[in-house]
């Protein structure tokens, strides 16, 4: 069974690719949002980013959900009704309502209409007795839920990767006072963070020597061409990881090697050698900051899980009571 919701939640003031370049420009942090590195081609590069030795995060939380899955499971409880944030390829996903107790259903939440259905359909076939309802929203906006949802008490919060960390930590901690609100709250909520650690482990993951989180930050560059119809040199930008603290948090940056000039619609936009556009920040928690994220947006540490060498940690966070 396999419906999608007929109404999407994009929101009318979601900004263009161009709207988010210049108002980049006219800044001097020079920030794009990491939402666009996901372009067809952007989204292959992230799966070969995963692929690679030196990125841990993706196989590390793979193998904690597989070494606990029944642990996991029983933790979650029955008949509990998935929703996830950002559920791209659905990869993670499958293991998780496979090993679930009667799951209600299925509610992958993801902003790119054409990886969601496919997923959806994947995913429906081989679990053809879950009800799966795909939703096209942008969960860092104040999404809803399709009111054709069948009500239930029971929901389940998913949202692996560490895909929390692209939040500033206060945008983090109103997400999860959003979930909470539309999850209610009988809900339980597993969710993937990655752990602070030694910089040079870090800088890796994010500057790998195969040079392919290089071509992915570039691709912002191409993309950016291809769909505006600009020119920008991306061979005359530097791909770089930095490693921050306070609060700590790998940031990405296209740093311009020689002086550049941009035009875009009739103005002029200059960049000097060694400025930079910041492409993404990744937050790295532990868990006891995390926890203490969650509790100020409501929720309550239940469990959690770590690998050995304590890279990654999925959290299990239940809906506090109301006092
Ligand atoms: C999918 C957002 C969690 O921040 O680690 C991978 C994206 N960026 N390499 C991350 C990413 C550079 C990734 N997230």
């Amino acid at each position: 069974m396999f419906s999608t919701s007929s109404k999407t939640n994009l929101g009318s003031n979601a900004q263009t690719l161009g709207e988010a370049l210049i108002e980049a420009l006219e800044r001097p942090e020079r920030r794009i949002s990491p939402i666009w590195f996901y372009d067809e081609r952007g989204s292959a590069l992230f799966e070969d980013i995963t692929q690679l030795p030196s990125y841990y995060l993706t196989r590390t939380e793979i193998k904690i959900l597989d070494d606990n899955l029944e642990e996991i499971s029983r933790a979650i409880g029955r008949d509990r009704l998935v929703i996830e944030l950002g559920s791209g390829s659905s990869r993670k996903t499958f293991r998780l309502l496979r090993a679930l107790d009667q799951p209600a259903g299925y509610v992958p939440v993801d902003i790119s209409a054409k990886y969601l259905h496919q997923a959806a359909a994947r995913l429906s076939s081989k679990l053809p007795s879950l009800p799966v309802v795909a939703l096209v929203a942008d969960f860092t906006t104040e999404f809803q839920l399709p009111p054709s949802l069948p009500p239930h008490r029971n929901r389940l919060g998913f949202f692996p990767g560490s895909t929390v960390g692209n939040l500033e930590v206060a945008e983090a901690q109103s997400l999860l006072m959003h979930c909470h609100t539309i999850l209610g709250d009988e809900a339980t909520f597993l969710i993937g963070v990655d752990l602070d650690k030694s910089p040079e482990v870090l800088i890796s993951a994010y500057d790998d020597p195969e040079g392919v989180t290089a071509e992915f930050n570039r691709n912002l560059l191409k993309r950016i061409n291809r769909e505006l119809g600009l020119a920008i040199d991306p061979s005359a930008f530097a791909h770089e990881a930095r490693y921050l603290t306070n609060p700590a948090r790998i940031e990405m940056h296209l740093v311009a090697t020689v002086d550049q000039t941009l035009e875009i619609s009739g103005r002029t936009y200059r960049l000097a050698a060694g400025e930079s556009f910041h492409t993404e920040t990744s937050h790295k928690y532990t868990v006891e900051d995390f926890s203490r994220l969650a509790e100020k947006a409501g929720w309550e540490l239940s469990h959690y899980w770590c690998d050995t060498e304590k890279r990654f940690a999925v959290l299990l966070l239940t809906a506090a009571k109301v006092k």
